[in-house]
């Protein structure tokens, strides 16, 4: 075990250099100690946990602030300087420790920091994959980062380049069908088909893959071979699952490797995506620069072309300090959405347009198959698409409103099981998406039974603690 002086040594020079990453590597410390406790790790795992997570951005302090505090994005050389902290503070610690110690806990406790960093993707700074990354480090990992996912729009763009983005999406459907009609094709590395058959009416016919690049077309395969992964495992566990189907569309794309597949250029504000070129996007500037890039997903709505990036950020360092200071309990209902413990009431339904209904009326009375139908299916998408847009805004302020408050309990409804009885007054609402954004976007949210009263209870929070409540916390 490393001594408590050198540990606290090591905090105080931390606190030094910033408040912010005291607080942090203190924070990372707890949460993966207590991570590894709950899945049930012995003791000198828990140990080697709390201390890798004090000690784990120690080789920040080798890193200057010019680099650590730059606004705005990183070019590759500071990048570098950045992915050398793990190295630097393994280093740093041998030259302290090492000797003192019992060599399998230095084992341990090197490799846990060294690779803080890797990410099962083999995107981490090392690029290791998922079996070569101890399991602790796979811990600290989750317990110092959270992601985020950036959605940015594909700006201004040619006649060429919508093409070339349509024949992607086209090559997509064509390669991920072909592949579902014989899993046996899985077999095949993907990143070599060029040639696949397609039906067309009643025959097949070759089809040149040609716009895909080859890694993008080996994580079309792995994303499918990932899927069959997760049916067989539900099959197993007794759940009814169906065959993979056919698509009419493929939406979505997946770009997995960084600096591959796909890459942002923050000062051009344009994101290269393998062999499709580059495109000019909107809100590259929503990534803080302490960000790590991971995967990303091309999406196409019936608004256009969006690139969702994944990003690591460190935890604590967006916790926004304005909070009140007192807790809160909400009463989640069909007329009036939410009541929250203090008296306040919020009514958010966001309704069905008319235009929705009419283009609804209208798709009723078109044949299948036909040009008519088509056209009314794709305003139709792009309706909901901005009923979502609108939904999400709402549910948006909610938990920005929410977040001033130190905790938040709610009662664990079940909203699906609501609609029945109201129809489309819940089904419409957004309860339960907001339900599910409140357990994930809060720092601090708690669900209660839902027979519990929390509006009444929470008043009394401070007696609530020693009741089922307070385990949450
Ligand atoms: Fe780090
Ligand atoms: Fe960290």
């Amino acid at each position: 075990m490393v001594s408590k002086d050198l540990l606290n040594v090591v905090l105080e020079l931390l606190k030094l250099k910033s408040e912010y990453l005291y607080r942090h590597c203190l924070e990372v410390g707890d949460i993966a100690c207590l991570i590894g406790r709950n899945i049930g790790l012995d003791s000198q795992k828990c140990v080697i946990l709390k201390q890798s997570g004090y000690l784990h951005d120690l080789g920040k302090l080798g890193i200057s602030d010019m680099i650590l505090m730059k606004p705005g994005g990183l070019t590759e050389k500071e990048m570098e300087q950045i992915r050398l902290h793990p190295y630097l503070t393994v280093k740093t610690l041998k030259n302290v420790v090492n000797g003192n110690l019992e060599k399998t806990f230095c084992e341990d406790l090197f490799k846990t920091i060294l690779y803080h960093h890797e990410d099962s993707t083999g995107n981490g700074y090392y690029r290791k994959t998922s079996r070569e990354i101890p399991l602790l480090a796979k811990i600290l990992r989750i317990a110092d980062v959270f992601s985020a996912v950036y959605e940015l729009k594909l700006q201004n763009l040619s006649k060429r380049k919508s093409e070339v983005l349509r024949k992607a999406f086209l090559e997509a459907k064509w390669l991920y069908n072909w592949l579902v009609s014989d899993t046996e094709r899985l077999r095949i590395p993907a990143n070599k088909v060029s040639m696949v058959k397609v039906k067309a009416g009643d025959i097949f016919e070759q089809r040149e893959l040609n716009i895909l690049g080859s890694q993008i077309k080996q994580e079309i395969a792995d994303r499918l071979k990932d899927n069959l992964r997760v049916l067989g495992k539900l099959k197993k566990n007794g759940c009814t699952v169906g065959a993979l189907k056919y698509k009419k569309f493929v939406n979505s794309i997946p770009l997995q490797q960084y600096g591959v597949t796909y890459s942002l250029e923050f000062a051009q504000n344009r994101v290269r995506i393998q062999r499709l070129g580059k495109f000019r996007v909107l809100g590259l500037h929503q990534i803080p620069t302490d960000a790590e890039i991971a995967n990303a997903v091309l999406v196409r709505k019936p608004s256009g072309y969006y690139l969702h990036v994944t990003c690591y950020l460190p935890k604590n360092s967006h916790i926004s300090l304005n909070t009140v200071g007192k807790d809160i309990g909400i009463d989640f209902g069909v007329s009036r959405k939410l009541t929250l413990s203090n008296g306040i009431k919020i009514d958010f339904e966001v309704h069905e347009t008319p235009r929705l209904k009419r283009l609804q009326r209208k798709l009723a009375k078109t044949q299948k198959g036909s040009r008519n139908r088509e056209r009314i299916l794709f305003f139709l998408r792009k309706e909901y698409e901005k009923l979502n847009n609108r939904r999400k805004d709402a549910q948006n302020r909610i938990l920005a409103f929410l977040k001033i408050y130190r905790r938040v309990a709610f009662q664990d409804d079940w909203v699906k099981g609501w609609s029945g009885l109201f129809g489309r007054q819940v089904h419409s609402s957004g309860i339960g998406g907001l339900k599910s954004r409140l357990r994930t976007s809060l720092e601090t949210p708690v669900a209660v039974e839902r027979m519990e009263t929390t509006t009444r209870m929470f008043c009394l929070w401070e007696k609530a603690r020693s009741l089922p409540v307070g385990q949450g916390n």
